[in-house]
This record gives structure tokens, sequence and C-alpha cells, in this order.
């Protein structure tokens, strides 16, 4: 039987921080009650001209070099994002010319902030069904430009940054399920109303933002990741004292310790990076994989749990053996 292993892993964010201060000279806010509703501190924004692909390269690149593999054993590349840097081609495409590679499958997946499970379930696939050998996942967004900043409700909340894991084929256990799910009908809760079909003239006046009923979106997240830990649970025929390492969507901390507290899990083995990056989007859970990865808190053969929600609604959880 042939696994999807993780085979290395790979991040990126851009040098340039900003904190809660900083947003306190923007708009109506304070670090005290961001902190309080997020957990979130500070996050990396993106510069002017600095682009997903950009990001994601740096990611990537990094993800490759920890395979210990050279960039042309790469036979597909899936990337996640809700803020590429073309309407087409894809990142995908833009990214695997940038890495010298030719002829495999590119493609982006848009499932916003659980673009990257999403992603790594669709790699998966491929792997075990022998189309693919190494798959570059990559999970990348600039969503600082999609953010209205004088909308405190909003622009607080977001990052920029990119993660990226290589997927090889193993005879070794790796990913062990995917469960993925979306529901269209909250549309109108996340999102951003305008685009290249409808309503153009926003996107032309530099107006596509993110809207988000914050509160609403808070209860259907708690709820359903709660739901969807059992799902993953039970596929697994596991008990929730067999999962090391929990990595979630880092939106909100109270909402990661809500799905820390359904899996009776003490906070210690819970990787949080929302407090220094805020909510990358698509990219969250590689940036907090790999931070995991690569300081030896995750190690090989432990059990991680991958979970994430975001507009659509989208949710999906991906259950490994690292
Ligand atoms: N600073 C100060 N006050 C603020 C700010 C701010 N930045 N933003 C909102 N407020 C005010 C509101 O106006 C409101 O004031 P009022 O009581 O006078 O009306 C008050 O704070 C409370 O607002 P709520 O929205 O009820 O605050 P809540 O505790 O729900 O926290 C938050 C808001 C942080 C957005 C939370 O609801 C949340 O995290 N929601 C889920 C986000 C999420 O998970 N999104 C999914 C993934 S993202 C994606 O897919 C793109």
């Amino acid at each position: 039987m042939t696994f999807a292993r993780i085979a290395g892993t790979g991040s990126y964010l851009p040098d340039n921080i900003v904190t809660n201060r900083d947003l306190e000279q923007k708009v109506e806010t304070s670090d005290q009650w961001i902190r309080e509703r997020t957990g979130i501190e500070q996050r990396h924004i993106a510069l002017p001209g600095q682009s997903t692909v950009d990001l994601a390269e740096q990611a990537a690149l990094k993800a490759i070099e920890a395979a210990g593999i050279e960039t042309t054993d790469i036979d597909l590349i899936v990337f996640a994002t809700t803020t590429p840097d073309k309407v087409f081609p894809s990142c995908a495409c833009i990214l695997q010319a940038r890495l010298g590679i030719q002829g495999c499958p590119a493609f982006d997946i848009q499932a916003v902030c659980s673009g990257f499970v999403y992603s790594l379930a669709t790699a998966e696939k491929f792997i075990r069904t022998g189309s693919s050998k190494k798959a570059l996942v990559i999970g990348a967004e600039v969503f600082s430009r999609i953010l209205n900043w004088e909308d405190r409700t909003t622009c607080v909340l977001f990052g920029d940054g990119a993660g990226a894991v290589v997927l090889e084929a193993s005879e070794e256990t790796g990913i062990l399920s995917t469960h993925l799910h979306a529901d269209g009908r909250y549309e109108e809760l996340l999102h951003v109303p305008c685009g290249i079909a409808n309503d153009f003239d926003a996107v032309k006046a530099g107006q596509a933002f993110v809207e988000m009923k914050g509160n609403e979106v808070f209860k259907v997240a708690v709820n359903t990741l709660g739901r969807i830990v059992d799902e993953t649970l039970e596929a697994n025929q596991m008990q929730k004292s067999e999962i090391d390492w929990l990595v979630p969507h880092q939106a909100n901390l109270r909402i990661i310790a809500a799905t820390a507290r359904k899996l009776d899990m003490p906070m210690d083995q819970v990787v949080v990076t929302v407090n220094r990056h805020g909510n990358t989007s698509a990219a969250s859970i590689p940036l907090a994989l790999d931070e995991a990865v690569r300081d030896g808190r995750i190690q090989r053969g432990q059990v991680v749990l991958l979970e994430a929600f975001g507009g659509g609604f989208t949710w999906g959880s991906a259950l490994l053996r690292y």
C-alpha cells in the first residue's frame, strides 16, 4: 500500500511586522481588545510589490531542501490561495516556472482558510493512486491586500505568509485520513462581495475587501470543528489520547482553545502561532507545522491532527503520522 508522507516542510514570513500598537494609530482599537478577543499580538505584512508567489517561492525552496530532493523531482504542485498574483495563470503555474520545473500538473485551490487542508487532501489522492510521487503543496497569502484598513472588525485579524510541504509516496504510514466539507449557504457571513464577474467596478476602485459577521462565524466555527474532530477520530478508530499534536488553523486563540478542550488536550500539545502571525488564511497551518517541526516539537512517528475552518464555509481535517 502506498501512503503519502510529509518529507519536508518550509515557511516564509515577510520581514515587515505590524503590532497591535501600530494598528491603534490607524483605527479605533486597542492592544488589549485584540489580545483578549483573538490572542493576536502582531502580524507580518508583505511590502508593496511582494506577491503571494514571492512568499511561496521562499517557503517551497525550504521545504524542498528539508525533503532532500531536487526541484526537478517535483511532479505535482497544488497551491492554496485566496489572494493570487493574477486572475490567471494560477500561482501554481507561476511558481512552477520560477522553480525551473516543466510539464507536471500545477493548479490552485480556493477554499480560503481551509485551502491548505483541501490541497493536502488532493495531493494525497494523487499519490495514493500512483499519479504522483513527490508533490509540492503550498498555502500562501497576501491577505493584507483584501483588507479594508479602515475597518477595525477585520483589519486587526489577518496577516501575510506562506508555508509548504513536500508530500512523497512511501511504504511507511503518512497521512491516515482526510475529511473535507463545505456548506455554501453561509456565503454572506464571510466573503469579499465583489469579483471579476460580479461588481467588477468595486474591484477596479480598489474596494475588494473582506466582510465578516465575526460573531456568527465564531459560533459556527467552534461547533463545526468539534464535529470534525469526532469524525476524524471515529474514522481512524482512535482515542483522543493517541493524538500527540494539534496543528489548527490560526484564526482566533479562543477557537483553538475550544478545539483543544474538545480533545482533552493541554495547550502545550497545540501549536499556536496566531499571536505572532495573525490569521494567514491558507498559509496558517503549514506555517505552524513548519515551526513545530523545525524547533523539534513534532517528531517522526508522532500523530498530528490538522484542522481548518474558513470562508465558504469550508472545513476539513487531516490526521497524519509525521
Ligand atoms: N477593536 C475594538 N473594538 C472592536 C474591534 C476592534 N478591532 N472590532 C470590533 N469591535 C467591537 C464591536 O464593534 C462590538 O462593539 P459593540 O458591542 O459596541 O457593538 C464589540 O467589539 C464586540 O464585537 P464582536 O464582533 O461581538 O466581538 P467578538 O468577541 O465576536 O470578536 C472576532 C470578534 C475576533 C472577529 C471573533 O468573532 C472571531 O474570531 N470570529 C471568527 C473569525 C474566524 O474564525 N473566521 C474564519 C476564518 S477566516 C477566513 O476564512 C477568511
